[in-house]
């Protein structure tokens, strides 16, 4: 038979196990909180990005829809055009400009400075603003300032042996590049 000693030893033992395991199943249960959270966070971030994605590839606004012309100017035959020439198009308000390499470029009228009409001079082979003297290349380029930039740009397309310039998309540039005229 047990003393009661005995009994109360025992209970407290049982009171000290007790004590023990409780911050164990603390700390478990804070774990599993986590863990759970972590997860949770996890596929929400993941649905995001699912609905981002898909929501770009169905808007209707992908890269080829931001290409796509909104006015296309008629500028005539292929042939119209020489190497080397500047030929100006007052209502569609630019320069269609033909390289020497047989690219088509079109450039603004509009001097980048502030904004004045540029014309061409054939014998200096540049463009000049009477404004404040700025002028530029015939690929657009400055050659002397203060205009801070390249002349701005349009757009070419070649469709059915015709120039097509497309006016509702003016471009801006800091230089010159071959990516920015149309080839045959
Ligand atoms: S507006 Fe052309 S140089 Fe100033």
């Amino acid at each position: 038979m047990k003393s009661k000693k005995d009994i109360k030893k025992k209970k407290q033992e049982q009171a000290n196990v007790e004590i023990q395991t409780q911050p164990k199943d603390a700390v478990q249960t804070r774990r599993e909180f986590l863990n759970t959270l972590w997860k949770g966070l996890g596929v929400v971030a993941f649905i995001e990005l699912t609905v981002v994605f898909f929501g770009y590839l169905f808007s209707g606004k992908s890269e080829n829809e931001s290409l796509k012309p909104k006015q296309l100017f008629d500028a005539g035959n292929i042939n119209t055009f020489q190497k080397n020439s500047v030929t100006i198009f007052r209502s569609g308000r630019f320069y269609l400009v033909r390289l020497d390499d047989g690219g088509f470029l079109a450039l603004s009228l509009r001097c980048t400075h502030l904004g004045c009409s540029i014309n061409w001079e054939e014998d200096k082979q540049r463009f000049i603003c009477p404004c404040h003297a700025s002028a530029f290349e015939i690929n657009g380029n400055v050659q002397n300032p203060p205009a801070p930039s390249a002349l701005d740009y349009f757009p070419v397309l070649i469709q059915n042996g015709k120039v097509m310039v497309d006016i509702g998309t003016k471009l801006t540039r800091t230089r010159f590049n071959k990516e920015q005229a149309a080839y045959i």
